[in-house]
């Protein structure tokens, strides 16, 4: 009995040394310990021994079942907490790796100049107004005074969609659009898309971009066109450019002016982005024509105005030194990631 009980130890010890998973364990325990179990089994069978045989017997197995327990309870805690270590191996996180960069967008560089000017203007007391793309041949010309045979209705010159509709060629249509629906004091800006039909190169789109302005009220003079234009080229350009006030000629406006700053790439020297002459030329501008108020219902002899129109797409080439204005429209982020 006792080579027996010494067999069922080996086996049991060597068993449970194998095991490998919770389930094998309990198996084990089972055949060994259950109410069915080997060791069960071999205490059932002390009643054949001597009386002096059985207590040391009985002593022999109780140790042999404790040990197998302690065996066994010893392997289910290993299994378990070699379990645990695998998870937590496996649920890591390195917190020294790298992040994902997240990389920002920014404005595209006319974006970041027209938002400029919007604060210089807003800052001056100027709102802010949209109109439309598409215009008729009424707001685009004929209330702006341009007459009928003026080169700049040629189909060559303008977009047209149809008899009377057209792609806007100027903001200006925006200040016929203003003065109908507002009441005079007027300040406002106008950025917006113009269209031209225009053969495409370094300084030439079809599709460009103006800011019109629009002062009326009572008493506004030539005086407040200048200070008013002179204080933005110097916020843009910077207190020490030279503003110059040429006179020119727009249907629109009387008198009629173009205005032209400091070369800001040779300082006024003469260089080839200003031709040689030391100016660039960045807006047209005039006192509102009587005659374009009268058509929007406004009386010239109570009230007068100026108005101008700036290209934006110019301020934006010559102040970040870009040398072609396709280069404005092309959407290559190589190109926009340097702003
Ligand atoms: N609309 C003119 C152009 O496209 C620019 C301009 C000139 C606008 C004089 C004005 C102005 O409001 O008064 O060339």
């Amino acid at each position: 009995m006792k080579e027996k009980l010494d067999e069922i130890r080996a086996v049991a010890s060597s068993a449970i040394a194998a095991a490998e998973t919770e389930k094998e364990i309990e198996e084990l325990r089972v055949r060994f310990l259950g109410k069915k179990g080997e060791l069960t089994a071999i205490l059932k069978q002390m009643g054949s021994l001597s009386a002096e045989e059985r207590p040391i017997m009985g002593q022999l197995v109780n140790e042999a079942k404790q040990k197998t327990e302690e065996l066994i309870n010893e392997k289910k805690s290993e299994i378990k907490e070699k379990a645990t270590q695998l998870k937590l191996k496996a649920e890591t996180i390195d917190i020294t790796m790298p992040g994902k960069a997240v990389k920002t967008g920014g404005l595209h560089p006319l974006s970041a100049v027209l938002d400029d000017m919007i604060d210089i203007f807003q800052s001056m007391g100027f709102d802010v107004v949209d109109g439309p793309e598409v215009e008729t041949d009424h707001y685009n010309f004929e209330c702006l005074n341009v007459p009928a045979d003026h080169p700049a209705r040629d189909m060559q010159d303008t977009f047209y969609l149809g008899e009377n509709l057209l792609l806007r060629t100027q903001t200006s249509a925006a200040q016929i659009r203003t003065m109908e629906n507002r009441k005079p004091p007027i300040r406002v800006i106008c950025p917006g898309r113009v269209y031209r039909a225009d053969e495409v190169d370094a300084t030439h789109s079809p599709v460009f971009h103006q800011i019109e302005g629009l002062v009326v009220d009572k008493g506004i003079t030539m005086c407040d066109l200048k200070g008013v234009l002179e204080q933005f080229a110097h916020e843009i350009y910077g207190p020490e450019t030279n503003v110059k006030f040429r006179p020119s000629f727009f249907p629109f406006t009387e008198p009629s002016v173009e205005v032209d700053v400091t070369c800001s790439e040779c300082g006024g020297k003469g260089c080839r982005v200003c031709k040689g002459s030391g100016w660039i030329e960045i807006l047209g501008a005039g006192m509102v024509h009587p005659r374009v108020l009268k058509s929007c219902g406004i009386d010239p002899d109570e009230y007068s105005g100026f108005a101008f129109g700036i290209g934006l797409d110019r301020l934006t080439t010559t102040r970040y030194k870009i040398s072609d204005i396709r280069l404005l429209f092309e959407n290559d982020k190589r190109f926009l990631e340097q702003f």
